[in-house]
């Protein structure tokens, strides 16, 4: 459920209307809703908690949404942080996430990295490979600390997702294959720098099948056992995120209570505190693109081009994934066209949706994409000299302006001509 909805015949977001944040900040800007985020981080722990998991550890992936004032919300439910580079690291402490809430992953931590987190005394390290975890032991000796770390593995399983958002199959970058994870668990226990108290995982994103992630849970499961055999303390198991969202009609994302009940059985003899990463299941509808048609193009057949003012570079998930998002307009007619929806930017790939039945809309006219609110503003660029898309937050009847746009001219003045070609 989400705070996107038509009052009176106008798209609002809560008690916004649309056309005023279009009128007031201009297009194209992403516009979130306070009330969803929170609704989702509340649905999401409730799920876990009724499902008799106690105190699970929930830190947002900061990636899907990295927006400073996004995470002050989620800080406030009492969510921890997911980063992934220094920077998301600052952000998620700049909005009030208590440093023991932070846990750091990714495949390619850099040394600068690792002792900023350090520095900082976060709460764990996800240490992707043995390699990192040596140096991860060394640099926390060196500062006379000891880093809590848990092994990433990489369980070989198809997250039946997109392939360029799977991450749990052997062949990807990501984790320690099964076969060699005891050995390098036990030389990384015995290292003085780290603390190593348990496993993590994460198979992908956009999953709409409970049964990769229980076949992937059901194989670290295993590894807790021989690694208690082996006289390891484990007592933490990270299960990462990756819970799909409805972007289409027809889409049947898992429930968060068929996924906090499907985990509650598979790890009901596992006797650790489980860790949870989720980032589009609780940003991903919370969100919406809002832009204007600039113009509508007659095209090949009988589809024209719904031409609109964001592009692929303010939301880059139609071209890079083929994804699907909702376009609507802001005050629909009821009549409906087929037609193409595309952007400004020079390249065919800059299109939203081909042959899409869709609200009728002219020029000048609002409309929205949907379910923007993960993995979108933040993965936006500057191609074609375009600005950065701004993004605001509603709250009930008002709004505030939660990043601003950055204009073409700040990006052109950050650049410079050398003395010896002026
Ligand atoms: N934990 C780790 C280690 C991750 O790599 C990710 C996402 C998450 C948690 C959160 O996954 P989620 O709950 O959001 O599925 N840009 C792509 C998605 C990339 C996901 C990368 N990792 C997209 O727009 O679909």
């Amino acid at each position: 459920m989400d705070h996107f909805q038509l009052i009176d015949g106008i798209l609002h977001a809560e008690n916004v209307p649309l056309p005023r944040i279009a009128a007031e900040i201009g297009t194209p800007v992403y516009v979130y809703s306070r009330a969803t985020l929170e609704r989702h981080a509340r649905v999401f722990r409730e799920a876990l908690t009724d499902a008799g998991i106690a105190d699970p550890h929930i830190a947002f992936a900061v990636k899907a949404n990295p927006n400073l004032a996004v995470l002050k919300v989620l800080a406030r439910e009492g969510y921890g942080a997911d980063v992934v580079s220094a920077g998301e690291m600052e952000r998620a402490l700049a909005a009030g996430v208590p440093p023991h809430d932070v846990v750091f992953s990714g495949v390619g931590k850099t040394a600068d990295e690792i002792i900023a987190a350090l520095k900082r005394d976060i709460g764990q390290f996800n240490i992707e490979s043995e390699e990192e975890g040596r140096e991860l032991a060394a640099l926390a000796e060196t500062m006379g600390k000891r880093a809590d770390a848990v092994l990433r593995i990489n369980p070989d399983v198809d997250a039946q997702t997109n392939a360029k958002i799977s991450t749990g199959k052997a062949d990807n970058k990501f984790g320690i294959g099964l076969h060699k994870a005891a050995a390098i668990y036990a030389r990384l226990a015995a290292l003085p720098g780290l603390n190593m108290r348990g496993l993590a995982l994460h198979i992908g994103s956009q999953l709409l099948n409970l049964d990769p992630l229980e076949t992937a849970f059901g194989k670290i499961g295993k590894l807790v056992s021989e690694l208690r055999s082996a006289g390891h303390r484990i007592s933490h198991v990270d299960l990462g995120g990756g819970l799909g969202v409805r972007y289409k009609a027809g889409d049947e994302p898992p429930h968060p209570a068929e996924y906090a009940a499907m985990v509650a059985r598979v790890t009901k003899d596992w006797d650790v505190q489980l860790m949870f990463e989720p980032g589009r299941v609780i940003c991903g509808n919370a969100g919406v693109l809002l832009t204007q048609v600039i113009r509508v193009k007659p095209g090949a057949g009988n589809l024209p081009f719904v031409i609109v003012d964001a592009a692929m570079n303010d939301l880059a998930r139609p071209a890079l994934y083929d994804a699907w998002h909702d376009f609507e307009a802001v005050q629909p007619t009821g009549e409906r066209l087929t037609g193409n929806i595309v952007g400004p930017v020079c390249e065919t790939g800059d299109t939203f949706a081909m042959a899409r039945e869709m609200d009728v809309v002219a020029q000048g006219d609002l409309a929205i994409f949907r379910t923007a609110g993960a993995y979108g503003a933040t993965m936006a660029s500057t191609y074609n000299s375009r600005g950065l898309v701004p993004e605001v937050l509603v709250h009930e009847d008002r709004y505030a302006v939660v990043a601003e746009r950055i204009e073409p001219a700040t990006i052109l003045a950050a650049e410079h001509v050398p003395d010896w070609l002026a």
